[in-house]
């Protein structure tokens, strides 16, 4: 199996971006994280982040037949962006929506998901850990 894990804008600045919010942990930390679970599972990751909306739908097109399934933490566009929920939808691979903070607790603009409408799965507020059960869940259910 082969996971293919979108992150969308200002993932690239964790570590120093609202640590009492994303914590201390820095995107090369969350990367290396995913790479060691991908081994210790058995399956192949690819992980790629973006701050462009059109880029994140450029991937999604271009998953299908080379990717079994998606891990996606779209950022901010989660509550604003259509065409990543129309591109998902497109492709139909399996995918997991995760969110590094619990966005059910945070501002009214964050309650609405477009994502979500494609995904088989949601994890919030867990972490980086979040990514590594979302990988768990794809490698057990699909
Ligand atoms: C986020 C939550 C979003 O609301 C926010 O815009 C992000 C990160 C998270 O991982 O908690 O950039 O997706």
């Amino acid at each position: 199996m082969d996971i293919l894990v979108l992150n969308g804008p200002n993932l690239n600045l964790l570590g120093q971006r609202e640590p009492g919010i994303y914590g201390t942990g820095t995107y090369a930390d969350l990367c290396e994280k995913i790479e060691r679970k991908a081994e210790e599972l058995g399956i192949g990751v690819e992980v790629f982040q973006t701050n462009h909306e059109g880029v994140l739908v450029d991937q999604i097109q271009a998953a299908l037949g080379k990717f079994d399934a998606i891990v996606i933490n779209p950022a901010a566009y989660t509550h604003t962006s259509v065409a990543i929920l129309d591109a998902a939808k497109a492709v139909g691979l399996p995918m997991v929506e995760v969110h590094i903070s619990d966005v059910s607790k945070r501002e009214d603009f964050r309650q609405v998901s477009y994502i979500r409408a494609a995904c088989c799965k949601t994890i919030t507020g867990h972490g980086f850990d979040g990514y590594l059960e979302a990988m768990e869940y794809l490698a057990e259910e699909m």
